[in-house]
């Protein structure tokens, strides 16, 4: 079959790495795609917001499965407008994906539901959100409604700060029409973990554990980013805590989705923190998460377009999926500057130095007179497997020593809290 796979970052390259050792896939398009997808498979110039240049383009070449990496995308409605024109295509309607596209949405279910997170208000003023945050105090999370590419949550200490980021969201409007409404939450405290799940609406399989990395600095210092390196499975999420997890929040949140008419077929996945009194929702996306994917996919065993099939066809209680028993991480190089202003346009250098059992995905990259260059924030993201975490980054640490670019930096501690835990 012909797969198109939308989006041009990390995760991106990862799936469609993956989708390349199924037997049933003859051909993938990619839309954008980077320099190390082109590898792989045919990288057509449309931007993943593009839909109806998408959906144009699944019609020319004859696509028999759409799988959709980034949420902007989905929270648009891609997948509603694919299937009214017929098409197939793998990810949530834009109904089901309000779950990532409004965190307003999200915390309304999960109060009504009783899915454990984080006690929280909604604002459309900026005057009573700042009021409130002088009735609570701090330490408190601001974050705005909609999507902002990972950088519309503000945890504040102080209320300064707080208060600066109800004015930047809502007054400045630093985020768009994402600013209409602030939620104010309480700041949790614990380790973190994502959980990313398949579900056909009823049934749901929970991949394997992972953890990111969010700050852009070592010891988790400095401002938020799209995530700096990530490892899979994560031991603190014990068997215990995964019991806990699919019966306190997955599977509950499945179950209320599809009694809010927002029935949730695709990739689901759930950042947690994991608190003193258990596990408590920090967000739920409505896709696969980046860096997460890298490590994640490289441990599974099962074809994905097998799993992505029975899911389509509500029978993915009739297959077995299966993992690796092994860790895996993966490591980003970033430019310098990210994830404030950074340069692009720098020549990479040692790619043809990394050992052929480590995989360098890459999420910002280009082509330019036959070299590549960085053309993003996020540019590679090195990924290695291991028979435990130590061993896997070993692995991926020697594998970055290989590469480099003007700027390049990257987190040496991708990993160390699993290690603390496991010894
Ligand atoms: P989100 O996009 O909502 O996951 O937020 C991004 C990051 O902000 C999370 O990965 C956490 O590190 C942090 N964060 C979000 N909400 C909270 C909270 N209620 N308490 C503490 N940290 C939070
Ligand atoms: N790694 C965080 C995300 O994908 O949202």
């Amino acid at each position: 079959m012909k797969v198109l796979v939308v989006g041009g970052g990390g995760r991106e390259h990862a799936l469609v790495w993956k989708l390349k050792q199924s037997p049933r896939v003859k051909e993938i398009f990619c839309a954008p795609g980077n320099a190390g997808i082109a590898a792989l498979a045919t990288c057509v110039k449309v931007s993943a917001e593009d839909i109806s240049g998408l959906l144009a383009l699944a019609k020319d070449r004859g696509i028999d499965l759409t799988l959709v990496g980034p949420e902007a995308p989905l929270c648009a409605g891609i997948t509603d407008r694919f299937q009214e024109a017929g098409l197939k295509i793998f990810g949530p309607s834009r109904a089901a994906a309000e779950i990532e596209g409004s965190k307003v949405v999200a915390k309304d279910i999960m109060a009504k539901y009783g899915i454990p997170t984080a006690k929280y208000a909604v604002f459309t003023k900026p005057e009573e959100a700042t009021q409130y945050i002088n009735q609570i105090g701090v330490p408190c999370v601001v974050k705005a409604d909609g999507l902002a590419a990972g950088k519309g949550v503000i945890v504040a200490m102080d209320k300064e700060t707080a208060i600066e980021a109800v004015r930047s969201i809502m007054v400045d409007r630093d985020f768009g029409e994402a600013g209409e409404r602030v939620v104010v939450e309480e700041c949790l405290v614990g380790e973190e973990v994502s959980i990313l799940a398949f579900t056909d609406g009823v049934n749901v399989v929970p991949m394997i554990s992972s953890q990111d990395h969010k700050r852009v600095f070592d010891n988790d210092q400095g401002p938020n980013t799209g995530g700096m390196g990530a490892y899979a499975p994560a031991p603190v999420y014990t068997p215990a805590v995964h019991r806990q997890v699919m019966d306190e929040i997955i599977v509950p949140m499945i179950r209320a989705l599809d009694a809010e008419g927002r029935t949730y077929c695709g990739i689901i996945y759930a950042g947690l923190m994991i608190t003193e009194q258990g596990p408590k929702v920090l967000e739920f996306n409505a896709r696969f998460g980046d860096p997460e994917t890298q490590p994640v996919l490289s441990l599974l065993e099962t074809d994905l377009i097998e799993i992505i099939d029975a899911i389509l066809e509500n029978r993915l209680d009739s297959i077995d999926i299966k993992w690796k028993k092994q860790s895996s991480v993966c490591v980003v190089l970033a430019s310098g500057g990210y994830p404030g202003s950074y340069k692009k346009g720098k020549m990479i250098k040692g790619l043809d130095q990394v050992p052929d059992d480590v995989m360098v995905f890459h999420a910002g990259t280009a082509e330019k007179d036959g070299e590549v260059v960085t053309a993003g924030g996020r540019v590679l993201g090195v990924t290695a497997a291991g028979p435990d975490i130590l061993s896997a980054i070993n692995t991926t640490y020697k594998a970055v020593e290989k590469i480099s670019f003007d700027g390049m930096q990257y987190r040496k501690d991708i990993g160390r809290r699993a290690v603390e835990r496991v010894q």
